[in-house]
């Protein structure tokens, strides 16, 4: 077996499969709400979300971004060693919604073409596809693709599918950042656009912010408390990836300079783009404190408030400081550069969960903004709560991979008004407003719950 433990591992291509359907935040939703427009499209950062279909869920948006994935880079079946899936939108609380996924791709790929093909379901709310991508890259490292299996025209590779549908109660604060979408990751050996390095910061705590009790529809969600637990979390990842790059010296710091300056892009988790400006905010201050640059925040914005005493009071001061420092000039160059970019997906789709860090990475592939040899940081995190922070460099063969096809999927899509969208939300409507087409489609539940799906041509 040849040792793959010194070769490149990552992420060579990726497929996103949204519903056709979307709402938008900002003309009937916003009035029959109450709410000003521009408070969603800026204070929440969301102009469109995307909304599944009645024949759509979490397995029939997985199995379609897969097969876009092995279509657009020729994959057999016998080629894929595993396919992972990260969700928190299982269809079913004991059979791996993978093996759903398999089913439909057999549909197209012959019976048994996937039979050895393992799957399993990555279940830690928004975290679950990034934990589903460290398995499946330590699994391709192991080298086992040199066992001489016939049929293979190629290494064996690896597929990561993020696939969820972000559910709110009705009339709450949580219902403008819904969504639907999957994205299937191609993990390879000398990967194209992100090899991943060997450096990852983590951070575990047991909170309550955000989860689903069994048999619900829809997130339980303490939302501004989210928030709080999601910056907690990211700083805490953030700090153990920054200790752990510096002393491998994966990151060498000249005099004045912090990791995210090594960093070009970094990638939060999306639940909705404001966030990533909050996470932004959170990360940079804790580095520039303590840098020359610091002087001229402090300049602009003011002297930042003691972080040593945590009372109520200090807390909302330390916000309120975050908030400025958020409008600060030397802020919002950093963020419009480093991270803004990134959104751009999620703010016309809405949250996709575990999928919405990746369709970040999407994002900047699709607009081109990914550079050979540049260093990426990606933020991931799932309530309840788990963060993770690791980083990659973008590969060489990133300005070969075609462009457009993402923008061009969410021009395509059917705006719907707020009728159809209340029934579809509540499970109600039985019958597609856009009939399948080139897609699987969940066709009826039997009496005992087994899904039946289809591919519609
Ligand atoms: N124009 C521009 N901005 C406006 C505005 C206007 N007219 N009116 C209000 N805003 C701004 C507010 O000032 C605020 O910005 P600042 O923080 O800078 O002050 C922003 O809009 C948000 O408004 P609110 O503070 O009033 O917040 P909200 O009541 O709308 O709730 C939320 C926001 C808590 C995120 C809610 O949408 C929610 O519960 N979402 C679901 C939970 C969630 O996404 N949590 C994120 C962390 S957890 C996670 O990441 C996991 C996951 O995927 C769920």
């Amino acid at each position: 077996m040849r040792d793959l433990r010194n070769s490149a591992v990552g992420i060579d291509d990726i497929a996103v499969a949204v519903p056709k359907l979307f709402v938008s935040t900002l003309g009937e939703f916003a009035r029959e709400r109450g709410i000003e427009a521009e408070k969603l499209s800026r204070g929440i950062g969301v102009k469109k979300m995307a909304v599944p279909d009645a024949h759509q869920d979490a397995a029939t948006l997985a199995a379609t971004s897969t097969l876009e994935l092995m279509e657009k880079n020729d994959l057999r079946p016998q080629e894929v060693g595993r396919i992972y899936i990260g969700t928190e939108s299982g269809v079913d609380e004991a059979k791996a919604i993978g093996t759903y996924v398999v089913g439909m791709l057999e549909q197209v790929y012959g019976p048994g073409s996937f039979s050895e093909c393992s799957t399993v379901e990555f279940k830690s709310a928004c975290i679950g596809a990034t934990h589903a991508l460290e398995n499946v890259a330590c699994w391709l490292k192991m080298g086992e693709d040199e066992d001489g299996s016939s049929g293979r025209r190629r290494g064996i590779v690896g597929i990561v599918v993020a696939t969820d549908v972000a559910r709110y109660e009705m009339k709450t604060p949580g219902e403008y950042t819904q969504g639907a979408g999957s994205v299937a990751l191609l993990v390879d050996k000398d990967p194209r656009i992100l090899a991943l390095d060997p450096v990852m910061g983590v951070y575990t705590r047991d909170v309550n912010d955000f989860f689903r009790p069994i048999g619900m529809r829809c997130a339980v969600v303490n939302g501004k408390y989210s928030n709080h637990c999601y910056l907690t979390a990211m700083e805490g990842a953030f700090s153990s990836f920054q200790r752990r790059a510096l002393s491998r010296g994966m990151i060498r710091l000249a005099e004045g300079e912090c990791v995210t300056d090594h960093l070009q892009h970094i990638i939060f988790h999306i639940p909705y783009p404001r966030m990533a400006e909050y996470a932004a905010a959170s990360l940079f201050r804790l580095e520039w404190r303590g840098l020359p640059r610091w002087r001229e925040v402090e300049e602009e914005i003011g002297p930042e408030p003691e972080a040593s005493d945590f009372s109520d009071e200090k807390v909302r001061l330390s916000t309120e400081y975050n908030r400025r420092f958020s409008r600060s000039a030397q802020f919002l160059e950093a963020y419009e550069k480093k991270v803004k970019p990134s959104t751009m997906a999620s703010s016309i789709v809405g949250n996709i969960y575990t999928g919405s860090i990746y369709l970040g990475l999407a994002s900047l592939l699709e607009e081109g903004r990914l550079t050979h040899e540049t260093r990426l940081g990606l933020g991931s995190y799932g309530s309840g709560c788990s963060a993770s922070f690791f980083s990659g460099l973008v590969g060489e063969g990133v300005g070969s991979l075609p462009k457009g096809r993402l923008l061009k999927q969410l021009d395509d899509r059917v705006e719907i008004g707020l009728e159809d969208y209340q029934l579809l939300h509540d499970g109600k409507r039985r019958e597609s407003v856009v009939p399948p087409s080139g897609e699987f489609a969940l066709m009826d539940i039997d009496k005992d719950g087994y899904r039946r799906y289809e591919f519609v041509s």
